[in-house]
């Protein structure tokens, strides 16, 4: 693979890129390290929390994540981590254990721009992923970094938040998602 970060942009739905299974990581080479910086500037240059590699229009598993505490930070009482502290790098994530996805939340994604509806996902998930020095490492996640976690790791297998979205959702958001698709 040859990717000039530096030439990566944010992809906008309906892009096919953002439908593909993407590809598991390797080696945790010299160019996997500038592609995520690359997409924690693309990710900051948009306002947004969390950042997949098919949103940078690469297939690889990768995601990065940058969730700011509330305005008024408690920290959960059952160990959990519920943000973090400064952009964090998430590599062949997987999730070994999660809780029934029973709590609606709104969500909104960098590439389906003016589209935001309530998804319905665990509350509570425990993550396993690498680090860009290839060292494992696990996030016990609730709150918004639980959210966002598990968002990005959707965009990995291809799936969009129009797909999870409640019918509700799925009704108001129909006509703006109409005219992205036609460009
Ligand atoms: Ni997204």
């Amino acid at each position: 693979m040859t990717v000039d970060p530096e030439q990566l942009r944010l992809v906008l739905y309906p892009d096919p890129i953002l439908r593909e299974p993407a590809q598991p990581v390797g080696e945790i080479t010299p160019e996997i390290r500038q592609i995520a910086a690359r997409m924690i500037e693309i990710m900051r240059e948009a306002d947004g929390i969390g950042l997949a590699a098919p949103q940078a229009g690469l297939g690889l598993r990768i995601f990065v994540c940058d969730v700011p505490p509330p305005p008024e930070p408690l920290e959960p009482e059952d160990g959990t981590q519920a943000w973090t502290d400064g952009p964090i790098v998430c590599i062949n994530p997987e999730f070994p254990e999660s809780g029934d996805a029973r709590t609606p939340f709104e969500e909104g994604c960098l590439s389906l721009p003016g589209i935001r509806g309530d998804v319905v996902r665990p509350e509570i998930v425990r993550m396993r992923a690498t680090d860009l020095e290839g060292k494992p490492f696990e996030i016990h996640a609730s709150g918004l970094l639980a959210r966002c976690l598990q968002h990005e790791a959707d965009h990995l297998d291809g799936v969009l938040i129009v797909d999870k979205f409640t019918q509700m959702s799925r009704m108001k958001n129909r006509t703006r998602l109409r005219k992205l698709k036609g460009g």
